[in-house]
């Protein structure tokens, strides 16, 4: 069967038929997919019962496998998943959804903020491949916004203005903004901040993004409030509803998109009820800031 691709938002999104992600992709298969993602950016796949090594596998038809090391505060020892999968569940290893306030929980609440995956990383993500494996009965839409557009949509004054701005980022400015604010050293260690360039251009097409994410909380050269405000400003520009797509889950879709072009959230759910939303990550191949290890 061939792979057939349907348009689901004006500026991005494709829903791709006939493929079977239980087994391993053609060359050609690998290839048309990786196309589709650097022009739709987001790409959901319906009825795809997979296993996490089967996820992971497809997964490499993209790239190498980001280690997971250093996106947390919950200890390898206490993972519930071992197979190589980013947990974006809201269980604990016994498999019952984690309490309320606990720390784990509390932490990964960020996902709730806008975001792209691993931007906290001297070198950020480059897909994120999401699995629903139980669906929660309320709530838990993720949404994705066009960063592409977003872009091509500012003026050419602030596109000016912001071609050549740096911007530090860290989970501790994402949390810190929930009031998620104490850590251990080890924690302020792994998390202290990175750079990542504010304009990104895709390697492939070219097209310019908005690199934002909550993730970002100081512009090198202005102050933190100066700073914020323009990320503020830029990131209610970017998630205006013309720019973002809905993804209702279904059990078993898997949706996969470009973190380099999109920015996400998921909205909140019945933290009392299962959620069991599991992420195979590609790594992304080079910062976005050169040469960051000299910083
Ligand atoms: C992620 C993420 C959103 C969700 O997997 O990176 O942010 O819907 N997940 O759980
Ligand atoms: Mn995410």
């Amino acid at each position: 069967m061939a792979i057939a691709i349907r348009q689901l938002h004006p500026h991005f999104v494709g829903e791709v038929t006939g493929l079977d992600l239980r087994k391993p992709l053609t060359r050609q298969e690998a290839t048309e997919v990786e196309a589709a993602m650097d022009k739709y950016a987001v790409l959901v796949f319906h009825d795809q019962d997979i296993t996490d090594e089967q996820q992971l596998a497809f997964a490499l038809n993209f790239g190498e496998r980001e280690n997971a090391r250093g996106g947390t505060v919950t200890k390898k020892e206490d993972y519930r998943l071992t197979s190589g999968l980013n947990d974006v569940s809201n269980l604990g290893k016994d498999g019952k959804p984690l309490a309320r306030g606990h720390r784990t929980h509390l932490f990964n609440l960020g996902n709730c903020l806008w975001h792209s995956d691993s931007s906290f990383r001297p070198i950020p993500a480059k897909f994120s491949l999401l699995s629903a494996r139980v669906v929660n009965p309320k709530g838990g839409n993720t949404e994705f916004a066009d960063m592409r557009a977003a872009y091509d949509a500012l003026d050419e004054e602030t596109k000016a203005e912001i071609e050549d701005l740096i911007c530090e980022h860290s989970l501790m400015y994402s949390r810190g903004s929930l009031g998620f604010l104490d850590y251990t050293d080890e924690e302020k260690e792994m998390f202290k901040p990175v750079l990542q360039r504010l304009v990104r251009t895709h390697p492939v097409h070219r097209r310019k993004s908005l690199y934002l994410s909550s993730h970002a909380g100081a512009v090198r050269g202005m102050s933190m409030p100066e700073g914020r405000l323009l990320l503020r400003d830029l990131t209610e520009h970017a998630t205006r509803r013309e720019f973002v797509y809905v993804h209702k889950w279904k059990v078993h879709d898997l949706v996969m998109w470009d973190n380099r072009q999109t920015m996400h959230r998921v909205r909140r759910y019945d933290q009392s009820q299962p959620r069991d939303m599991r992420r195979a990550t590609v790594a992304g191949t080079e910062p976005t800031v050169a040469p960051q290890a000299a910083e």
